[in-house]
């Protein structure tokens, strides 16, 4: 049966934890994966050239391997150019932003934690997110780059600094029953972040949902052009990341192919950029 090609987007290693729970949903469609560290970390990029990079990348990878269903796994990328992308694209372009709602809905007390890019805290759609859904709860905003460091160091094996971890977290501790992940790198770091809070506090991120909204959406696709040159899973990045090999190994290791880093096609998208 022919099976959908999902493209998967991030700045980095984030959309990773994305990949692997549609994955778990979807085990045999095939996955592109597609990071743009030669501009991260997104949480610190201006606003016009995140939108100008994102659609530039995606539109040629979708091209590239005639995707079905583009996932923009960054809250930092979806919280702004979600709209210019789903008007270039004519494939369902899925969005992963921070779950204030699902939050909202389960915190006993009306204490959420926030935790995302500075970026990502900042936007006036994460704004409308909480005037909509949470405006009776109080809530503790914490935009915050090292973490997403962490996350990628942790991703290429290297051990997470539990002090570093501790201060970063130091504002929920006691303020939060419900802390929302909202940046994807965080997920990656999920064991690490319940142990500093401790259990009392519930972690909420956006994979699960993301996961679900992908399977209903591929029920309702016409998938009958996959081809033995689309199809399979492919790893792009548009920069040689630090440690690539040790990175290219757990990318490998979790089904994808190794990392091919910045192809003629994605250096051609961005040219004049
Ligand atoms: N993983 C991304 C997010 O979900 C952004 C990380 C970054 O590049 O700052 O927001």
């Amino acid at each position: 049966m022919a099976q959908p090609n999902i493209l998967i987007f991030d700045s980095g290693v984030g959309g990773l934890s994305i990949y692997q729970s549609v994955r778990e949903l979807l085990p045999d469609a095939n996955y592109t994966y597609l990071f743009d560290n030669a501009a991260f970390p997104y949480g610190e990029l201006d606003d016009t050239q995140l939108i100008t990079r994102v659609t530039a990348l995606v539109s040629a990878v979708c091209m590239q391997h005639d995707i079905d269903i583009v996932v923009i796994a960054c809250n930092t990328a979806s919280t702004l150019v979600l709209p210019q992308l789903r008007e270039q694209l004519a494939i369902p372009v899925v969005g992963v932003v921070p779950a204030i709602k699902p939050a909202a809905a389960q915190s006993q007390y009306k204490t959420i934690g926030l935790l995302a890019t500075p970026a990502t805290v900042a936007r006036p759609y994460t704004k409308q997110l909480i005037a909509d859904y949470a405006k009776d709860c109080h809530i503790v905003s914490v935009g915050t780059t090292a973490l997403v460091h962490m996350a990628e160091r942790k991703l290429r094996g290297e051990a997470v600094n539990q002090e570093d971890l501790t201060a970063i977290l130091a504002p929920f501790a006691a303020t939060t029953d419900t802390l929302v992940l909202g940046c994807t790198h965080f997920p990656l770091l999920r064991e690490e972040i319940q142990q500093v809070l401790g259990e009392s506090v519930c972690l909420i991120d956006s994979g699960t949902a993301i996961a679900r909204r992908i399977v209903s959406l591929t029920a309702t696709l016409n998938i009958s052009s996959v081809t033995a040159t689309t199809s399979g899973n492919h790893a792009y990045a548009t920069a040689t990341p630090i440690k690539a090999d040790a990175l290219s190994d757990y990318i490998q290791s979790i089904g994808l192919t190794r990392v091919s880093y910045s192809p003629a096609f994605l250096v051609r998208s961005l040219h004049g950029l």
